[in-house]
């Protein structure tokens, strides 16, 4: 049976133009959809961007440009960066599309009619950089002693008519889901958190405003909008065709993995499942927080003038190298920094040396050597079945990897491979067996080239473009580069084309 597997991105906010951190989460989500498509299950990917709130409207205002013009233009502006990305989504989901606006609504109502929202008044702290209402208890001493919320973001003191969610009524019940569900909530360090802020007791949560316009207009109450958040988190079901039950993509619910920077893990493991359980609705099974990324040692900020767009950075280094090293330089869950030093280091030992080399003296070898013909598979020695049984178990091991979200293990175990391959052909030294036992350095080589297809197939939802290259150039068809297909060996016999290098090393320009 096909498994579905349904995986987002959280909807970035168009109130600036998209940077590595917007790109990051998008990188993770979209290996983990590619992953899942190669391994035969039905993938469905979503993104999109989050338009409304206050914080959206003043960038509009601060542009001197209608909301909706403006939110139109950052919007393409992500959507182009996640083209750029070779971000593979399913579909890319706007909060002001009609689709979104009527699901969420519905949504909405459906808390309504179970009793779980209220009418009152609220009066407390609200930070608009996260959108964030905060209690008093929270808050810390900023660096001019003045209140701040616990991420620096300045707050102010709101107070206005609004609809409030029961928040407080789902504590025991969100305690027994992380409790019953331990991979409901990963990382360690998130779900900790988590656990200690919901313990410390739920307020009831204020869900709509009436101090501004740009939102959805909340059911049967059109002097309210909708809080950020609700009409943001319903993008998940929206995008889905709900409340449409019998729409198909609808069997792709409860959502198999929210991916999220862990600035938003609160919004999706504490808001979300409580208005999901207040509507009746599924949970989604996984929320996995990714840490955040400095840039040359700083904080990403428009004011420090360091933001960083990827497609810079892939205009430089190429999108494979890109990719890879914000996967590959710090473990999935935890913060790093982004240096082009370490880039250049990551790009030039690991994609250059370890695994580009590997493919180039392969390929060059059959080339010269073989006529650029695979040889037949034959017999295999201690030595080669033992690299051949590594590679072999790759699939499995990988799955089992990105079951977990640990995306950095998974690219060190492909890693170990290469290595290991890079151990044997110099070991085996296939150039000199030219001369002494040319049957044996066929051999060698087929080897070398069954592993390094096992590896590419592998690699493929990390470096899509380059991992294509090297499988056309191993001579590997289009329909033979699923996971199931490394069951079957190639048939040898087959003509190469004509090797060429897939990973430049990078050197640094000197400075003008
Ligand atoms: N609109 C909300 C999400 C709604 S989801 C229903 C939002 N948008 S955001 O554009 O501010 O942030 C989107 C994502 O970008 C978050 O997951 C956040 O963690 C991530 N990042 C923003 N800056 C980042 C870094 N410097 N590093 C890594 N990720 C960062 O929040």
């Amino acid at each position: 049976m096909t498994r579905r597997f349904y995986v987002t991105t959280p909807i970035y906010y168009v109130n600036g133009a998209p940077h590595i951190g917007h790109a990051y989460t998008s990188i993770a989500a979209d290996v983990m959809a590619r992953f899942h498509r190669l391994a035969g299950d039905d993938v469905f990917f979503l993104t999109g961007t989050d338009e409304h709130g206050q914080k959206v409207e003043q960038a509009a205002q601060a542009a001197g440009v209608a909301p909706k013009a403006f939110v139109d233009t950052v919007s393409a502006n992500f959507r182009a960066m996640a083209d750029a990305m070779a971000i593979s989504y399913d579909d890319f989901i706007r909060t002001t599309e009609p689709r979104h606006i009527a699901s969420a609504q519905a949504l909405w109502r459906k808390v309504a009619d179970n009793g779980a929202i209220y009418l009152d008044a609220y009066e407390g702290w609200y930070a608009l950089r996260d959108e964030c209402f905060y209690g008093e208890d929270e808050l810390v001493a900023g660096p001019d002693g003045k209140k701040v919320a616990p991420t620096g973001a300045p707050v102010e003191w709101v107070k206005e008519p609004s609809y409030f969610f029961r928040l407080s009524d789902y504590q025991d019940r969100l305690l027994a889901l992380y409790e019953q569900h331990p991979e409901f909530l990963g990382p360690h360090g998130a779900r900790n958190e988590i656990i200690s802020f919901v313990k410390q007791g739920l307020r009831d949560l204020s869900i709509s405003r009436t101090s501004f316009k740009w939102g959805i207009p909340v059911p049967g109450d059109e002097r309210h909008v909708m809080y950020v958040w609700f009409d943001a988190l319903a993008n998940y079901l929206s995008a889905l065709g709900y409340p449409d039950t019998d729409a198909p993509r609808m069997a792709f619910w409860p959502a198999s993995l929210h991916l999220v920077g862990k600035d938003i893990a609160r919004f999706h493991a504490i808001y979300w499942p409580a208005f999901l359980m207040a509507a009746g609705i599924d949970l989604p099974r996984k929320v996995f927080a990714n840490g955040w990324w400095t840039i040359e040692g700083q904080k990403m900020s428009k004011s420090l003038g360091n933001v960083i767009d990827p497609r810079e950075l892939v205009a430089d280094f190429g999108l494979d190298a890109v990719r890879f090293f914000v996967l590959r330089e710090v473990p999935f869950g935890g913060d790093s920094d982004l240096s082009r030093k370490a880039l250049m280091t990551r790009n030039n030992v690991e994609l250059a040396n370890d695994l580009g080399n590997l493919a180039q003296r392969t390929l060059s070898l059959v080339a010269r050597n073989c006529g650029g013909v695979v040889p037949q598979r034959r017999s295999l020695t201690e030595e080669d079945q033992k690299l051949i049984g590594q590679v072999a178990v790759l699939p499995q091991l990988l799955a089992a990897q990105i079951e977990r979200c640990a995306l950095t293990d998974a690219l060190e175990d492909v890693w170990k491979v290469i290595r290991a391959c890079n151990a044997y052909i110099d070991h085996q030294a296939p150039w000199a067996l030219r001369k002494t036992d040319e049957a044996r350095m066929a051999d060698v080589l087929r080897v070398l080239l069954d592993a390094l297809r096992g590896i590419a197939t592998m690699l493929q939802p990390f470096m899509p473009h380059s991992m294509a290259r090297m499988l056309d150039q191993l001579g590997v068809a289009e329909d033979e580069r699923t996971f199931a297909a490394l069951e079957t060996p190639l048939p040898g016999g087959r003509q190469l084309p004509a090797p060429q290098g897939i990973f430049p090393r990078y050197v640094e320009p000197e400075p003008s």
